[in-house]
């Protein structure tokens, strides 16, 4: 997507054709600077550190760290170094593992000598068919926003979503900003409730960015307004992305989801999640039971970091010293709050036999 003119994706190979580039989110809306990933280990701190985050660009920052770790040690020993390293680098996003599994089939069975090559072009082919499926997300999104608009003409459509799942957490176009980038192209009147999702504020510091710099009408809420605007009939429809979606339907997402689903389900607002389906994880049956959810560092609730009217970043701590904090990066919505999930493959139930019916495939994987 657009960065001030010029087309950025999250993510991609540098010039030199086996350094990678990615930009550093954690300095966003701040600042906008490119980190360059040179080794494995950079792989697995870039996404440990959330340099890069969101769970497709996990997985495509895993696959570069396996090829960038072939570089290094492409022997038996160093594809399981490597895949040891990089799956544990955060623990809920499924398609970290699925990338490092996608990346290990293609490896195992070559001579090592072939694996660094073999390993840039496996990685490179899961960053496109990343931008593939998230088209597909937007074209099948985009009916759901059109049938919205066709009962209220000349109305605009209001989006509510949370957390950052846009081009950012993607290689490009995002999951859940996907049907709502291709509405404003398509020019759709649509506005976006941008959810600020504490405590790292990926809504207010990186979709409003996003948004922001494509056009796109929007307004940063504070995580609380979801169920007020709801019942002032202010959302017509709220699309969330995932990390990991169970085989009964369950949709896990940053922590707060579960809420606005609640929310959503006593409005009578439809509530949709959309999902590349390396997202999907037919090995977990019961989301809320099976998922493991990430705990971060209190220091991301205890303190805030901002720009300050004479333009320095400061962090400042807005709890006292000794109260404990808990830090629960992700919730789990049970499959009866979800209208439905937006895939490439078309908007389903969230329910086993409709996720097993589009997507075959994933289930011999499992
Ligand atoms: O902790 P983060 O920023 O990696 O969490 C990101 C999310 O929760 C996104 O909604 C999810 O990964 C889907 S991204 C298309």
């Amino acid at each position: 997507m657009k960065v001030d003119g010029k087309h950025f994706r999250s993510i991609w190979r540098e010039r030199d054709g086996w350094s990678v580039g990615a930009i550093d989110q954690r300095r966003l809306p701040h600042e906008f600077v490119i980190a360059r990933l040179t080794s494995c280990e950079d792989a697995a701190v870039a996404i440990r550190d959330m340099l890069v985050r969101g769970a497709p660009l996990i997985g495509a920052t895993a696959a570069y760290g396996m090829a960038l770790a072939m570089r290094e040690d492409a022997s038996d020993a160093g594809l399981k170094r490597a895949y040891d390293t990089l799956v544990v680098a955060r623990p809920t996003a499924i398609n970290l593992k699925w990338a490092l599994d996608e990346m290990r089939a293609t490896l195992a069975p070559i001579d090592p000598l072939e694996r660094a090559e073999a390993a840039y072009a496996r990685a490179d082919e899961i960053v496109e068919q990343d931008v593939e499926i998230n088209r597909g997300i937007a074209g099948n999104g985009l009916k759901l926003i059109e049938a919205i608009a066709a009962r209220k003409p000349g109305e605009t459509v209001n989006v509510l979503t949370h957390c950052n799942a846009g081009w950012l957490a993607t290689v490009d176009w995002g999951t859940a900003t996907a049907p709502i980038y291709l509405a404003h192209e398509r020019g759709l009147k649509v506005h976006v409730w941008v959810d600020e999702t504490r405590p790292r504020n990926q809504g207010a510091s990186l979709t409003a960015w996003e948004l922001g710099h494509h056009g796109v009408p929007h307004t940063v809420i504070p995580d609380n307004t979801g169920g007020h605007l709801m019942q002032h009939g202010m959302v017509d429809l709220a699309i969330v992305g995932t990390d990991r979606v169970a085989a009964n339907g369950d949709v896990c997402n940053k922590i707060g989801t579960y809420l606005k689903a609640l929310a959503a389900h006593d409005n009578g607002v439809p509530f949709y999640v959309a999902l590349p389906s390396p997202t999907i994880d037919f090995a977990v049956h019961d989301g809320i039971r099976d998922i493991p959810i990430e705990q971060r560092s209190g220091t991301e609730v205890t303190d805030m970091t901002g720009r300050t009217a004479d333009g320095r970043l400061e962090t400042v701590r807005i709890v006292p010293e000794n109260s404990p904090v808990a830090n629960y990066a992700f919730d789990v919505t049970p499959a009866r709050l979800v209208t439905g999930l937006i895939t490439e493959r078309g908007v389903l139930k969230p329910d086993r036999a409709s996720l097993a019916a589009a997507f075959p495939e994933r289930i011999v994987a499992a």
